[in-house]
């Protein structure tokens, strides 16, 4: 996969225009980053602040030839190269949150929102990056859950060179997921990189509605598996998850 980069002062999203490119048939490598967003997308509809220069925002075409099943496979491929970035660009101890969210030290550093489109040269993956850089802008609850490389390494990064950083790491990840076992290695991968991954307590939230549970490892497609209180197996292939401390001490 060839990279070519695609500089915007602001957008309303890098996503949204990835999307359009994609859908005009750009090549897979094409990426998409910007000072700014206007209306930054997160998960579930949420709104991804994009305050200028504060954070990276970055969105990939891929074009990916693996089966259909594992498609949400590339989210966790994307979580494991922000992962790699951190820990050996910035020496940071991240942890995966399933399925798209980087943390360190419990706080939200990264999040990733992958999207397909048909386009005319068949099934497209958008994969959009939203990185801290600096976090003194965040308000509200923001300001408590969220974190920045900049708060956690005392560095401003030079985004030029983060760029071609994480998009080496994005490229490694992305080779090993089209491999005939890649979609294997990349549970394996994440498995030694997630707190999540096995005997963690959960809540998790689908749709305003809640339950609690212990993880218990990832389905073949990258679905989290989750045991509940009466022992059964919940499979979770959408939704939030967020550790709960203090209260459910059971492992
Ligand atoms: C999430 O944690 O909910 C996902 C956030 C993804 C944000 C990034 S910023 C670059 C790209 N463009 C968007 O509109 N969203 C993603």
């Amino acid at each position: 996969m060839n990279i070519t980069l695609l500089k915007f002062d602001s957008l309303t999203s890098t996503n949204t225009e990835a999307i359009e490119q994609a859908k005009r048939g750009a090549d897979e490598g094409v990426c998409i980053v910007a000072r700014q967003q206007t209306a930054g997308r997160g998960r579930h509809g949420r709104n991804w602040v994009s305050s200028k220069d504060s954070g990276l925002y970055f969105s990939i075409i891929l074009r990916p030839k693996i089966e259909t099943r594992f498609l949400p496979l590339i989210t966790l491929a994307a979580s494991i190269a922000v992962f790699d970035l951190l820990e050996f660009q910035y020496q940071l101890k991240p942890d995966i949150k399933w399925s798209n969210d980087v943390l360190v030290n419990e706080r939200k550093m990264s999040g990733i929102l992958a999207e397909t489109t048909e386009t005319k040269k068949g099934l497209a993956v958008i994969v959009g990056i939203g990185l801290n850089l600096n976090s003194s802008n965040l308000s509200g609850d923001l300001a408590r859950t969220a974190t920045s490389i900049y708060e956690e390494a005392g560095i401003k990064p030079d985004v030029d060179e983060l760029l071609s950083s994480l998009t080496r790491f994005l490229k490694s990840v992305y080779e090993i997921l089209q491999r005939p076992n890649g979609a294997e290695e990349i549970r394996d991968h994440w498995k030694i990189r997630s707190s999540y991954f096995e005997g963690k307590n959960v809540r998790v939230t689908q749709q305003g509605k809640g339950f609690d549970g212990i993880t218990r490892g990832l389905e073949e497609n990258g679905a989290l598996r989750i045991e509940t209180d009466s022992g059964k197996i919940q499979i979770i292939q959408t939704g939030d998850v967020d550790s709960i401390r203090n209260n459910n001490l059971r492992t």
